[in-house]
């Protein structure tokens, strides 16, 4: 069987979801990379390579040495950071997803690329967001999200590269810490209400986003790539999402757990300007019609879950 090749693998999505391909087909059957250097002890399990997407013989080297078949381009900056860097931004998010689309062209891989409520904008519809609707971002990670769903249609209708793809709401996970987006709050406010009973929020209470634990977003990811072919009308990019709340209704959630946690806002206007662009909630129903997508986590399961493996790991830790 032909090996399955994670980019970004030391990122907020890549580190759960290396540990999840393992589980589903052996730890020898994945490749995860980075353009980091795995700290020592902290590195996945599995095989790994250092691997800068930018370069393509280093994409080229690696799927040819391990024989990938998929690949799983994780690769790319958040909306935040993105925003403050914006070129570097197009040529990692961009160039990376170029690169590696080229070498799934010449080596017959399948390929997944992760697209987001970010390739949509202030002109589309913010409540019930369409699967098939009006998109133009106004930030650079939406200029690359719609260009990278694009570019990875282009390549299904004319290479016939097996493209498939996502467009994630903010991920939630206990694992990995997300670095430099828009929905990040709802990951830091659980360390700091187990650590401080406290936390100073960069989005307005009432700011409406879509969310999904990670579980859910590993297992999707995985279940799109296994779907059937002839099933899939939209391959690039299937709306998703599990829950959509708003900081104040997630502090109620918390505050069921930690009575005495409390919150206060300090707005950031790049993060709040980018969150008031994206949707209050999407339409899943491509992806639950065309390959059953169903999720596990809402908000109550989602928030109990995050504060027992949380409270573990941070009293360990300490
Ligand atoms: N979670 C991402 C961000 O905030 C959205 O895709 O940038």
């Amino acid at each position: 069987m032909r090996r399955i090749l994670v980019t970004g693998a030391l990122g907020q999505i890549g580190t759960e979801l290396v540990e999840a391909l393992q589980a589903r087909y052996g730890e020898d059957r994945v490749i995860a990379t980075d353009v980091r250097m795995a700290p020592p002890g902290e590195s996945p399990r599995s095989l790994y390579a250092h691997m800068d997407c930018t370069q393509l013989p280093q994409i080229f080297e690696v799927v040819r040495r391990y024989d990938v078949g998929t690949i799983y381009h994780l690769a790319s900056l958040l909306s935040a950071v993105a925003e403050e860097r914006p070129q570097i931004a197009w040529s990692l998010n961009m160039g990376g997803l170029y690169n590696t689309l080229e070498v799934a062209r010449q080596y017959d891989c399948a390929l997944f690329f992760p697209s987001s409520i970010g390739a949509f904008g202030p002109t589309t519809p913010r409540d019930g967001t369409p699967q098939d609707t009006v998109q133009r971002p106004t930030t650079m990670y939406g200029v690359t999200k719609v260009a990278g769903e694009l570019l990875c249609d282009y390549y299904a209708t004319r290479f016939g590269v097996d493209t498939r793809g996502l467009r994630f709401p903010g991920l939630i996970s206990n694992t990995a810490p997300p670095g430099g987006g828009t929905t990040d709050y709802a990951v830091d406010i659980f360390y700091q209400a187990i650590r401080y009973r406290h936390y100073t929020c960069f989005l307005r209470a009432d700011s409406c986003l879509d969310m999904m634990y990670m579980p859910d977003a590993t297992r999707a990811m995985i279940d799109l790539m296994e779907a059937d072919p002839g099933r899939l009308k939209h391959r690039n990019s299937f709306n998703i999402t599990a829950m959509s709340f708003t900081p104040e209704r997630l502090v109620e959630e918390i505050c069921k757990h930690l009575p005495e946690f409390r919150i206060d806002y300090e707005v950031d206007p790049v993060r709040q300007a980018i969150a008031d662009t994206w949707p209050r909630s999407v339409d899943d129903s491509a992806a639950r019609q065309e390959w059953d997508w169903a999720p596990e986590y809402d908000l109550a399961r989602m928030t109990e879950d995050m504060l027992a493996k949380l409270s573990a790991k941070l009293t360990t830790a300490a």
